[in-house]
């Protein structure tokens, strides 16, 4: 079967199947193995504390997932919500222990992400947000410790077009390549076992910011810098030329550095302007990105395959879903609301298993 026809065969088998079935809790379909076991490296997903009392998210998670990433518990916004001086640990804690429990790996996500931290930073003088800084990464990635695999020690460091890096509270105090650089060493003290990552978006959708990425890598590590892992978040859109996504991955593997793909979602949805094309092809075109990933991932040697990790397991699980913008149609993720696989599903399936 060429290609094509099996990318359209893909998108289109859960038609051809007839209306979805109600899920049955825990039964992967016979013709989805459970992913966890034939992705390189380790099937990832974003799990918070919502998630570990839905038993249906928990029966897909326990079937299909080998590793966690926190999607908003563990982060800033969480944890110094209440104050620098009143850090939350309590749902990353709970995250921790069902990730333990189920005998999952732990991705924390994220200890610096320009993003976030400006409230809690305000107003500090120069040593009290070195303290803070430091007292941070030494208190969050201290506690995990031995309960983590590996870290975002910094998330999301590029311009949107790529033009440069980003300007930000950190930054600003310690200068663009200065923060990442004090960020890693500060979390390589915290926690001498886990592999720290350095994490972003859209390195495969707009070469200039993949290329900006591919540049900041190399002085970190001629810097000297303890980055031992290389993040790309893969939250593709279905319009990415073809073999644009494989290029980049080739080129992010040339530091023979551990690649996560971090969080992998695609939105049908293609901006403001009215698709007048149907559901159907753009699924199509949503496998074949998909596809090109995962195969990209598949051929890396298997010591650069850290994780595969989806943004969610349902659609209904996925921040798509959760924007104004949502019509209620998007299915930027493995399975759809009842748990049953989508095409992307079956194309990581056919991927992996290749
Ligand atoms: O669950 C609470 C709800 O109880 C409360 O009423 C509501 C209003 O305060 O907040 C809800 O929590 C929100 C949470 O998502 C769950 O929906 C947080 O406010 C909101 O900030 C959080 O947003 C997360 C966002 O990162 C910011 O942390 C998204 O879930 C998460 O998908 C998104 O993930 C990011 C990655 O970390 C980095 N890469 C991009 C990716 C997508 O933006």
């Amino acid at each position: 079967m060429n290609r094509r026809a099996l990318l359209t065969s893909l998108a289109l088998a859960p038609v051809i199947g007839g209306c979805r079935r109600m899920a049955v809790a825990g039964t992967p379909p016979p013709d989805l193995p459970p992913l966890r076991t034939i992705t390189p490296g380790a099937f990832g997903t974003c799990v918070q504390v919502a998630n570990l009392s839905d038993p249906a998210w928990l029966d897909l998670a326990r079937t299909h997932v080998s590793q966690l990433t926190p999607e908003w518990e563990m982060k800033m916004e969480y944890i110094l919500a209440d104050g620098l001086g009143r850090p939350r640990l309590d749902r990353a804690d709970r995250i921790a222990a069902f990730a333990h429990d189920n005998g999952m790996a732990l991705h924390g996500h994220t200890l610096i992400w320009y993003a976030q931290g400006q409230e809690a930073f305000a107003g500090l003088d120069n040593a009290a947000f070195d303290r803070a800084f430091d007292g941070y990464i030494a208190t969050v990635a201290g506690r995990y410790r031995g309960k983590v695999r590996s870290w975002d020690v910094v998330n999301e460091p590029i311009l949107d077009d790529g033009s440069g890096l980003r300007d930000c509270h950190w930054s600003r105090r310690y200068g663009q390549d200065g923060y990442i650089l004090r960020a890693f060493e500060k979390a390589r003290i915290a926690d001498p076992d886990a592999v720290l990552f350095l994490n972003e978006y859209n390195l495969e959708g707009i070469p200039a910011k993949g290329n900006q990425f591919l540049r900041l890598v190399e002085r970190l590590l001629r810097a000297g810098c303890p980055l031992q892992g290389l993040g790309t978040q893969s939250h593709l859109w279905i319009d990415i030329p073809d073999g644009q996504i494989a290029a980049f991955i080739h080129e992010l593997s040339q530091f023979g550095l551990p690649i996560h793909v971090s969080e992998l979602d695609v939105s049908l949805r293609t901006g403001d302007r009215p698709d007048l094309r149907g559901q159907q092809e753009r699924l199509v075109r949503q496998t074949a990105r998909v596809t090109e990933l995962a195969e990209a991932y598949s051929g890396l040697p298997p010591a650069q395959q850290f994780a595969f990790t989806t943004w969610g397991l349902r659609d209904t699980d996925s921040w798509f879903r959760r924007d104004d913008k949502d019509d209620g149609k998007d299915r930027p993720l493995p399975f759809d609301a009842f748990g049953q696989p989508n095409p992307m599903a079956r194309a990581l399936a056919a991927a992996f298993r290749a």
